[in-house]
């Protein structure tokens, strides 16, 4: 996933961009490049592979430029090489930009530009921005903003872009289109990233862009407009986060810290929100629309990924608990599908980063058709957070491994809440269950983090079935997206082919795929299905002799 780092102010901005994009680096990428406007011009360097590359390259450069913008970029269009690493300029090498997202129509701009005279020099539909500015620009004419806001009226896609100018040398332009862009405020000085993290070490204030907004950053002001030109105030808010939060504390990765993180992440999110005496779930966030909730008849939960997961364990959730129907639906396939809307429905949406485009788009085709939407989310200000009518943060702390591990946990701890608060309402729970259920979910903590103080025993059992190249995850009922949870995160973490399935659909086709070679992986508690999935289990060791977890 890309990364963007901006500074202008009056300090050195090679050492701030080269620390910025490095607190990226756990996001995965293939090549970095930056540009720093010098009084001698600009300076730009790119490398293939790790930020270090680059840093070699420019390490013996005496850079004093206090105006720059760097990049990680994970290829999209175009191999991962130098000549397609960000930033790219256009033919008279003047306008420098980084991008993080697609657009869509850069094959049309493309032929366009081309058939008017322009140069290109890289496979990227980002490089078609860098000349569309130079042509709205007419030769410095027309200043750069304006030059920016003509060029992304052209534009169909995402973006969060970097911009500056050879020639105006005091000036960053900012603009985001669903891509996370924010903007850190310090003192005489302004920052530009993709991600908080980048500049956290430089200050905590930061304003949220909203999509199609343009920011003019110099050292001393900032102007933000839409691309009508329109002035948008927006005012600054604090991050809370400490930065130790977004380092590994000692731990070899941040995946493995932030699964040891699970039992403070779900203290946290269920932290001022049990209410023991009255038997009730406090969800602050969600008592402005307390009355239109009453009237809701259908609920769709929708996400991406694990968040999609949690979703669909919310459906079994709130369908158990309340008198609700409740469709959990992957954004990817909410956003393009034809969906029956009812009237009084609720949408929830779910996402860690609150910044998932497909989430986001799902939000709004929701919003078009009027529904309620609700988020849950963990970053504070993240778009999903703003744009929807309300909502309950996880109050997790970062999660900067991509992949989610603590969030999960904290999203269907939250969703049960929600599930609660609605029954209560709804009177199909009592007081006394519901309190049976906060018991049970304040036992949560210690038990994981029992299973955590197994680590050595797991790493055991991890090295034995580490030659195997295939894995079955089953489950049924609220198993059931465990299961589907465990082959995503053995996938996306190991590349070791893994599918999560309903145990009951294993005998009618996929248990022929399964033999010595393909173990099995049971989620099967003690519970109303327990003795069903005994005999599954059997089954498969019976037929197959899958080694069976
Ligand atoms: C994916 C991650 O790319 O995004 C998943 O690999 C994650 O782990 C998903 O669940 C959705 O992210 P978010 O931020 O919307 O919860």
């Amino acid at each position: 996933m890309c990364g963007i780092v901006g500074y202008v102010g009056k300090k050195k901005a090679l050492p701030i961009l080269l620390e910025g994009i490095k607190n990226l680096e756990y996001r995965g990428y293939d090549s970095a490049g930056l540009a720093i406007i010098e009084s001698s011009g600009i300076f730009a360097e790119k490398a293939v592979g790790r930020v270090s590359n680059l840093e070699s390259r420019v390490k013996n450069t005496s850079s004093h430029g206090s105006l720059g913008i760097i990049h990680s970029r994970w290829a999209t269009h175009g191999s991962p090489t130098e000549v397609n690493a960000h930033p790219h300029t256009d033919c008279k090498s003047r306008f420098f930009l980084v991008h993080n997202g697609i657009i869509e129509n850069y094959g049309a701009l493309k032929n366009a530009l081309i058939s008017n005279g322009h140069v290109f020099v890289s496979e990227t539909d980002t490089e078609v921005l860098a000349h569309l500015i130079e042509e709205a620009s007419h030769d410095g004419r027309v200043v750069l903003e304006d030059a920016v806001c003509k060029t992304l009226l052209r534009v169909k896609g995402t973006y969060g872009l970097a911009i500056i100018d050879a020639k105006d040398p005091g000036k960053l332009i900012a603009a985001r289109n669903f891509s996370p862009l924010i903007v850190g405020v310090g003192r005489g000085e302004y920052f530009v990233a993709s991600d908080a993290s980048a500049i956290l070490r430089h200050t905590r204030r930061v304003i949220y862009l909203n999509d199609g907004e343009v920011a003019v950053l110099t050292p001393k002001s900032r102007r933000i407009f839409n691309l009508q030109k329109k002035s948008v105030r927006h005012h600054s808010e604090k991050i809370e986060w400490r930065t130790e939060a977004v380092q590994k504390g000692g731990f070899p990765h941040f995946m493995l810290k932030e699964i040891f993180e699970e039992p403070d992440a779900l203290l946290n999110s269920i932290r001022g929100r049990i209410d023991m005496k009255r038997g009730i779930a406090v969800l602050g966030g969600l008592t402005g629309i307390k009355e239109k909730l009453t009237n809701i008849r259908r609920i769709i939960i929708s996400g991406m990924g694990t968040a999609y997961l949690a979703g669909l364990l919310g459906k079994y959730i709130i369908e158990e608990l309340t008198d609700i129907p409740v469709e959990a639906e992957l954004a990817s396939e909410f956003r393009h599908r034809k969906y029956i809307f009812q009237k009084n429905e609720a949408a929830v949406f779910i996402s860690q980063s609150g910044e998932t485009a497909d989430t986001l788009a799902a939000l709004q085709k929701a919003k078009k058709h009027e529904l309620l939407t609700l988020g849950v989310v963990n970053v504070v200000g993240s778009t999903i957070a703003r744009e929807t009518d309300a909502g309950v943060y996880q109050h997790i702390g970062p999660e900067v491994s991509v992949a989610s591990t603590k969030a999960f946990l904290s999203q269907v701890i939250i969703l049960t809440l929600f599930a609660i608060a609605l029954g209560r309402e709804r009177k199909t729970v009592s007081a006394k269950d519901a309190r049976k259920i906060f018991l049970e979910m304040k036992k949560l903590p210690k038990a994981i983090q029992s299973i955590l103080n197994m680590n050595e025993a797991i790493k055991e059992i991890a090295k034995k079935y580490a030659p195997y190249r295939n894995f079955l995850y089953l489950g049924r009922g609220y198993n059931l997206p465990a299961a589907h949870e465990g082959a995503l995160k053995l996938k996306e973490i190991s590349y070791v082919h893994a599918e999560g399935m309903a145990a009951g659909e294993m005998k009618h086709g996929p248990i022929a795929m399964i033999d010595e070679q393909f173990p099995t992986i049971f989620i099967a508690p003690k519970d109303s299905v327990y003795e069903k999935n005994i005999s599954n289990i059997k089954e498969i060791k019976a037929r197959n002799k899958s080694p069976t977890m």
